[in-house]
């Protein structure tokens, strides 16, 4: 993390940017991270980070991704004694947002048994509960249907966590695919909408993560178009 980050982190030092953390994993929808991380900085007023999986990064080019990516292997370059910072905390306290997209079955099985073997599960098992985190599963129909998943799903949910629920797509093999990214760009801008309107109002990103935590302004009524 950049030395600046401690700073940025303290609550007293006010800040005009809305902090997003965009967690991505081994899914084929990663191909599209490229594109999401180009859309969220098309939103005024959002500062944008990145947490890959190592099997997230066989999947985009990380010359196409202008923003500060992390990995596992940053965790533990960046502590060498007792005084360092520890990367997943310092991320968790940086971060507004958190959006997961996308969520692959690994992920969603280790979120949901609270498992944190690498960088991004770590931010996401000390991720502080007042502040929203989105997710959006994509997988293969196969393992879309099995049980397993609904229960994994009701169970990030349950944490307060906002599911993007997921659209049928077809495969080049013929195969569906359950994934959503397109949906994640409107989300996103509501959070930058409250947060520009409440500073003009004079309150703070606080407020704003108040109201996520107390008021859950967006709502959770999407349905699962398959499965169980
Ligand atoms: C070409 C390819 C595409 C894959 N796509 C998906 C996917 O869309 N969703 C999924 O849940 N797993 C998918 N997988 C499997 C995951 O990459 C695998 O479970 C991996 O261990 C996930 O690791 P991670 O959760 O640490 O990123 C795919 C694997 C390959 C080889």
């Amino acid at each position: 993390m950049e030395p600046s980050s401690h700073a940025e982190t303290s609550p007293s030092v006010p800040r005009e940017k809305f902090h997003v953390l965009v967690g991505v994993t081994g899914s084929v929808a990663a191909l599209k991270l490229p594109l999401l991380i180009s859309g969220l900085l098309e939103i005024p007023g959002l500062e944008v980070k990145v947490v890959t999986t190592e099997r997230a990064k066989h999947f985009y080019n990380p010359q196409e991704i202008p923003v500060t990516l992390y990995s596992d292997e940053d965790e533990w370059q960046l502590w060498k004694g007792r005084s360092d910072p520890v990367l997943h905390i310092e991320l968790r306290r940086w971060a507004d947002l958190m959006v997961v997209a996308p969520l692959d079955a690994n992920t969603l099985a280790k979120l949901a048994n609270g498992i944190c073997d690498n960088l991004l599960t770590c931010v996401i098992r000390a991720w502080d509960l007042h502040k929203p985190l989105l997710f959006c599963p994509a997988m293969n129909t196969a393992m879309w249907e099995h049980p397993i998943t609904a229960q994994q799903v009701e169970q990030l949910k349950g944490f307060g966590y906002t599911e993007i629920p997921c659209v049928v797509k077809k495969l080049v093999c013929g195969d569906e695919a359950h994934s959503l990214l397109q949906e994640l760009l409107p989300r996103i801008k509501l959070v930058q909408i409250q947060s520009s309107f409440l500073s003009n109002v004079g309150l703070t990103v606080e407020s704003l993560e108040w109201s996520w935590s107390h008021g859950r302004s967006v709502d959770h009524s999407g349905k699962r178009e398959k499965g169980p």
